[in-house]
Order: C-alpha cells, then sequence, then structure tokens
C-alpha cells in the first residue's frame, strides 16, 4: 500500500493529467483533505471546492463557503453550473452515501464525471468502501494506508513540539518511536487523540509508554478471538537461564526499528516440556519485560466451532493479532487444538495450514509464544525448523534452580530468606518437583501459618515435613517425563542452564542445537 507521500504524488498526476474522476480510498477523510490541500497548493491555476454533509460546499484552500445549503444535491448543482461555465475545477466529495452499488447518487455522479471530462475538471471521492464500478470506470483510483510508524512519528513529535515548555516530556526520539510502533495500525485522528489525551495530565513520563497500548485496545473496541491478558509487574522465573538469554536478543529486535533494514521480527518460540514448570509463565514475564501488550489465543475453543466457521475465527483473530502489534501471542498448549486428528480432521488440517501460513507471511511484530505439554500430538509441520525461531525444551529444574525457586518463593509467602543449611536439605528432598510443585508447598505453609494467626515460622524439621509429604507429578507419571525427554532430544535446545540430571528414568537431555 502506498503511503502518503507516494498517494500524494499519485494524485497530483491524476490531478494534472485532468483525469475527470480521482477515488480516494481511506477511512481518514481529514488526512486526504491535507493532502489534498498540499496538491492544490502545487497546482494553483486551477479551482477546488470540497463538500462534506456537515459543512456544505467551500472552497478547499480559503475555506469559504460556498452555497449555504449544505446538502450534496446543492453541491452537485453548482458544480454541474460550475463545470459548464468553467474549465479546470475540481470538487471534492468526502461523505457521500450509497455509492457502492448502482444507485441514483452513483449514476448522478457518474452523469457529472461526463461533464467534468467535458470541460477538463475533476471529481474527487474520499470513499472507505470500494465503488459502484459503473462509476469506477470512469477515473483512477488510489488507496491511502493508515499512517506508517514514521508518519505517525513525524505527527506525534509536531503535537510534542508544540507543548513544549507547557508539558514536562520526558520521551526522547526512543519513545517517540517506540509511541508510534505501538499505535501503528490506528487512524491519525486517533492516534492524535490518544497523546492529546496522556497531555493533559500535563507530564509525559517514559513509564507512560506501556499505556498506549490499552488506549489503542479501546479503539480498537472488543477484539475478535485474541483475549487481553492483563499483566502484574511481577512475574519472576526461576532458572530457565538458556531461554532467558536467548530472549534478550529478541526483545531488540521487537523494539528495534527495523524499517531502514531487511531484517524482520522474531516469530516466537515454542516451549514444550513437563508440566508446572514455568511455561506458561513465562509467556506472561516474557510480556511484561518487553513492556507489550499480552494476548491470548484460545485455539482450542476456535476449533471447537461450527464446522465453517472456525476458519473464519482463526483468521480474524491473527488479522487482530497483526493490527495489535507489536505484542506477544499467547497460545498456551497448542497440542489441544492442532493435534492430529483432534476435531473434525479436516476443519483441523485447515486451520494448521492457516496458522502455518500466518507464521511464515505475517510481517507484524507479533511475538508468539507457544506452549506445549504434550508433544506426541502435534503435527510435524508446526515441528519443522523455521516455523518458530526456536524451540526449547523446560525440564524440572535442577538443583540450581530449584534452590532459585525455593528462595524465591521463600521471600515471596514466608517473608525470609532460606538458611544455607535449610536451602541445602530442601533443594535435596525437592528433587524432582517442578516449579509449580515448590511454590504449593511454601504457599501451603504460609497459608497455615495464616490460618493460624502466627507468624513465627516452622521449624526446619516441620518445613522439612511438608516437602517429604508431596508425591511429584514426576514421580507418578515418570514415563511421561521420560519420554517427553526422549522426545526433546535432538530437536529442542534445553531452556535451563544445565542438561537435567534428574533421574526420573530415561536419557538425560543433552544439549543438542537443532539443525
Ligand atoms: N521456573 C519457575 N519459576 C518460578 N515459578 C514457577 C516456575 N515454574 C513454575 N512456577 C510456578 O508454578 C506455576 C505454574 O507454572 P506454569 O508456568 O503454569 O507451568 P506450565 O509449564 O505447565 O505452563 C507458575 O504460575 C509459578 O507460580
Ligand atoms: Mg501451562
Amino acid at each position: 500500500m502506498p503511503d502518503l507521500i507516494e498517494t500524494q504524488r499519485i494524485v497530483h498526476s491524476y490531478l494534472s493529467a485532468r483525469v475527470p474522476l480521482v477515488v480516494i480510498r481511506s477511512i481518514e477523510p481529514t488526512r486526504v483533505m491535507d493532502m489534498l490541500r498540499g496538491c492544490a497548493s502545487a497546482l494553483r491555476s486551477m479551482a477546488y471546492y470540497e463538500h462534506s454533509r456537515t459543512e456544505g460546499l467551500k472552497d478547499l484552500v480559503s475555506g469559504q463557503t460556498v452555497v449555504d445549503d449544505t446538502s450534496l444535491a446543492s453541491a452537485l448543482e453548482h458544480a454541474r453550473v460550475t463545470f459548464k461555465a468553467r474549465n479546470n475545477v475540481n470538487f471534492v466529495f468526502s461523505d457521500v452515501e450509497d455509492l457502492e452499488q448502482e444507485s441514483s447518487t452513483s449514476r448522478h455522479l457518474a452523469e457529472m464525471v461526463r461533464l467534468a471530462e467535458s470541460r477538463s475538471g475533476s471529481i474527487v471521492l474520499i470513499v472507505a468502501r470500494p465503488v459502484w464500478s459503473g462509476l469506477a470506470r470512469l477515473g483512477m483510483s488510489v488507496p491511502l494506508d493508515l499512517p506508517s510508524t514514521d508518519e505517525l512519528a513525524t505527527t506525534l513529535g509536531g503535537i510534542l513540539t508544540d507543548h513544549q515548555g507547557v508539558v514536562e516530556v520526558e520521551w526522547g526520539h526512543r519513545e517517540l518511536r517506540q509511541a508510534a510502533e505501538i499505535l501503528s495500525g490506528v487512524t491519525e485522528m486517533e492516534a492524535v487523540n490518544v497523546l492529546m489525551t496522556m497531555l493533559t495530565k500535563r507530564k509525559l513520563l517514559n513509564s507512560d509508554i506501556p499505556q498506549l497500548s490499552e488506549y489503542k485496545d479501546r479503539i480498537f473496541g472488543e477484539l475478535t478471538g485474541i483475549e487481553r491478558i492483563q499483566l502484574r509487574e511481577d512475574y519472576r522465573v526461576g532458572g530457565l537461564k538458556q531461554l532467558q538469554q536467548w530472549l534478550v536478543d529478541r526483545e531488540t529486535l521487537m523494539k528495534a526499528d527495523l524499517s531502514q533494514t531487511s531484517l524482520h521480527p522474531p516469530k516466537g518460540v515454542l516451549l514444550v516440556g513437563v508440566p508446572g514448570c514455568g511455561k506458561s509463565l513465562s509467556a506472561k514475564a516474557i510480556a511484561a519485560q518487553w513492556g507489550l501488550p499480552l494476548y491470548r489465543l484460545d485455539m482450542a475453543g476456535i476449533l471447537g466451532m461450527y464446522v465453517g466457521q472456525s476458519e473464519s475465527q482463526l483468521r480474524e483473530a491473527l488479522d487482530t493479532a497483526d493490527r495489535v502489534a507489536p505484542c506477544v501471542l499467547w497460545v498456551d498448549e497448542i497440542e489441544k487444538a492442532l493435534a492430529n486428528g483432534g476435531g473434525d480432521s479436516g476443519t483441523s488440517k485447515r486451520l494448521i495450514g492457516q496458522f502455518l501460513y500466518w507464521l511464515q507471511e505475517s510481517r507484524a511484530k507479533v511475538f508468539m509464544v507457544a506452549t506445549s505439554n504434550d508433544v506426541t500430538t502435534l503435527p510435524p509441520e508446526l515441528l519443522r525448523k523455521g516455523r518458530f525461531d526456536e524451540m526449547f525444551f523446560v525440564d524440572l529444574p535442577d538443583h540450581h534452580d530449584r534452590e532459585e525457586i525455593l528462595q524465591m518463593y521463600f521471600v515471596k509467602y514466608l517473608k525470609t530468606d532460606l538458611s544455607p543449611a535449610l536451602a541445602t536439605q530442601l533443594v535435596a528432598q525437592s528433587e524432582g518437583f517442578s516449579g509449580s510443585d515448590i511454590e504449593a508447598v511454601v504457599h501451603g505453609i504460609a497459608s497455615r501459618m495464616f490460618s493460624r494467626g502466627t507468624v513465627q515460622l516452622p521449624s526446619d524439621e516441620e518445613l522439612s515435613d511438608w516437602f517429604s509429604d508431596v508425591v511429584p507429578y514426576s514421580r507418578t507419571n515418570a514415563e511421561d517425563v521420560a519420554a517427553l525427554r526422549a522426545w526433546a532430544q535432538g530437536r529442542c535446545i534445553p531452556a535451563g542452564t544445565t542438561p537435567s540430571v534428574v533421574p526420573v528414568g530415561g536419557q538425560p537431555v543433552r544439549r543438542v542445537v537443532i539443525s
């Protein structure tokens, strides 16, 4: 799609060539009018009039009212008389109804175009939807896309300059670019409204940036097919160091201005692994750390819809994700929707195709975090190299990671640090525990203290008893865990730093980079 400069160049060339009908497709009539004023000042030898239902017929350049009656009928009548009397006159109509089909209005306009042609006049129509072919054939059409990030940055920058000295602005060039990126997909007027609303606080801080996505959500109203997840600040993930490290580089790419490069933004990551080890938590933590909104795509819900409905719903959901970009899009337990043979198999195949196509083709800054607890049923196409940027295996935490997780939840729930001796003891005792198992135990201890109205921490022996009472998932489902590890070997990169040494049967995972 052409941007403002390109559209202006095209319109300018049509007007110079005296094309009798120029149809400009846009949902931003005000922006198109501004653009046309630019064309008018470059082609000064001609006269220009604009009509809207609210303002009636006015001179495009001076803004002076030409006819008191604001109706379209009287504007068209004025155009008819003017075309007959003079050469090289242009009439711009911005909100004419009933142009999509053959109607009395569209036929009337077609007659006017023929009249204009005979006197080197032009009619310019600003329309949101395509016009009736009988009319469109008489001239040329050009779209004006929504403002690009560059244009938004310029517009927003202009507003900030206007408010210099009146409002305390912390934003620099980088924040301005970021704001423009977040707001991309909205109209210029909507972007201006958002910024003006934020400026009413008389302060514009760097920490206000995430608010922009909330405003954007409001502009889009009901989101289709994806759900906005409200983020809390404190998503802390213990362990998974290799994943964290890998994410650092993607964050740079997600936030950078890639428009001057041939790079494309990261697509996302597939997290496979043992239940309760931090896959879903990581999805939330990534969005929170990157300061991007998190949306959840409910694939299972989409698949459960009526035949034929699920495809259109998925398309809408993915379109919505592209529009709300930059964002993190979370597909939890992707196997539940995309499993081979899940649901009506024809539908599920088409959905997989549609999903993969989007994953491949979308250039929007949508970072997908897909998670899966059971990979055996996942379609092989999804796992092929190049679909996701990387696949990570999230194993049970090793002893370092368990210590970190224990510390984390002792501080969070029991408001105390672990002593080194107790740490050694509990780390050993919690072998085979998932992060979620550890959290559950510590939370249980804190809840008991709370209900007994005590702040006195139980003795080390009692604390240790709490841990020995737990039979973790990895023990009751040792075969499943072993099978998962075997599967991941050679396919995934371990999300943790060290190959797991947790003996639940099966081979420990070695650090293999998928080829
Ligand atoms: N590595 C971890 N660090 C900190 N907390 C964890 C970790 N893994 C699991 N938890 C705790 O267990 C809960 C459930 O984990 P979750 O991320 O939902 O597991 P899954 O891997 O099955 O998606 C988390 O919300 C968090 O409270
Ligand atoms: Mg999960």
